[in-house]
């Protein structure tokens, strides 16, 4: 297949575009590099550099590129940020999608696979997270991802989309092979900001609340490889069905709490990496992890990686490696 993909130079969507490469298909990455990085696809797909807001650019390498699907990963990405900030995340999550499938619709590409969250739950009434439970985004973030799933449903019934939604829980780790990894600036995620403790770049790392009703009072999550999410939307993309729009929970189904992730990092990069317990952060669920029989079932899909240590053992080996991202090399 030729498989248009936004947001390919980002974190999640380098390791799909590797992914669906060895897998023998055509990639072209669209990416404006707000965010992503050149060098996370050098050498292995095709790259343009572009924004999802010019629409105009969208309707021309569309048809002049006969794809058969995209996968769609651009978007911002700070919770924090998109309560601050609703209208950027309106504009670039919501109104940037549309931009997509208006420029999808007249050159008859009707397969799309794109990254949904677990923050469509908001803070869920049962655990593990099913797919049916009710979808109340608690933050600006979830409500621009749940309405990118609205918006792709209603175009299943009126011109044939199909479309998979992917909701990750945490994605984390790196590529097996050490080749590319996670560099968000600012970074805003737990394992590499526990890594750069361990790399010396940070003093400590802050545990935001330790008075949740959890077993050791932290907050947990559902911590899923990025090599598992890449063969996941490789599974969805060469299984979607025109016409019809389907939803997953994309997670291990095993929860951890923040001190158990720096217990795990401190075993693998073999440093004390200090924690300082600090008050809780105003919207954080206690506890978010996922059933995800229904995408273990449709596509007899299981994760390579269930073992903690060996998830951040992927990423601790490409932090050492390039100690600044991408910058590094
Ligand atoms: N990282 C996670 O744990 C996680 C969890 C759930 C969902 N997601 C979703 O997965 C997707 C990818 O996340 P990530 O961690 O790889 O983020 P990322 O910031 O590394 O990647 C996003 C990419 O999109 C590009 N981009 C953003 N706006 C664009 C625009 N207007 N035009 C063109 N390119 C644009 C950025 O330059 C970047 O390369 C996002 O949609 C995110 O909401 C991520």
């Amino acid at each position: 297949m030729r498989i248009f993909v936004t947001g390919g130079a980002g974190y999640v969507g380098s390791h799909c575009v590797k992914r669906l490469v060895a897998a023998g298909h055509e990639v072209a990455v669209y990416d404006n590099l707000i965010a992503g990085h050149r060098q996370a696809v050098d050498r292995v797909a095709e790259f343009i550099e572009g924004d999802l807001a010019d629409i105009e650019k969208l309707k021309r390498v569309l048809p002049a590129g006969r794809f058969d699907a995209v996968m769609h990963f651009a978007a911002y990405l700070n919770v924090g940020e998109s309560v601050q900030q609703p209208l950027m995340y309106y504009r670039n999550n919501v109104a940037n999608t549309l931009n997509l499938l208006e420029a999808m619709k007249p050159a008859r590409i009707k397969r799309i696979v794109f990254s949904s969250s677990c923050a469509v739950y908001g803070v869920p009434d049962d655990l593990p997270i099913t797919e049916d439970l009710p979808k109340d985004p608690i933050n600006p973030y979830g409500s621009t991802k749940l309405a990118m799933e609205w918006i792709m449903r209603d175009s299943a019934a009126a011109w044939g989309l199909g479309s998979v939604a992917l909701r990750y829980f945490n994605a984390a780790g790196a590529a097996a092979d050490g080749t590319i990894g996670e560099d968000h600036k600012p970074e805003i995620h737990l394992i590499p900001l526990v890594l750069q403790v361990a790399l010396g770049q940070r003093e400590s790392i802050g545990i935001f609340g330790s008075d949740y009703p959890t077993p050791d009072g932290t907050c947990i999550r559902d911590y899923i490889h990025v090599d598992d999410l890449a063969d996941v939307h490789l599974l969805a993309v060469e299984r979607l069905t025109e016409g019809k729009s389907q939803a997953f929970n994309v997670g291990t189904g095993h929860g951890r709490s923040v001190l158990e992730i720096i217990a795990a990092a401190r075993r693998v990069a073999g440093h004390a990496i200090p924690a300082v317990l600090t008050d809780r952060r105003p919207g954080d669920p206690p506890e978010l992890y996922a059933d995800s029989d229904k995408l273990r079932h449709h596509y007899d899909w299981q994760p390579r990686y269930t073992d903690l240590e060996k998830i951040i053992a992927t990423a601790w080996r490409w932090h050492q490696a390039h100690p600044n991202g991408y910058g590094s090399v």
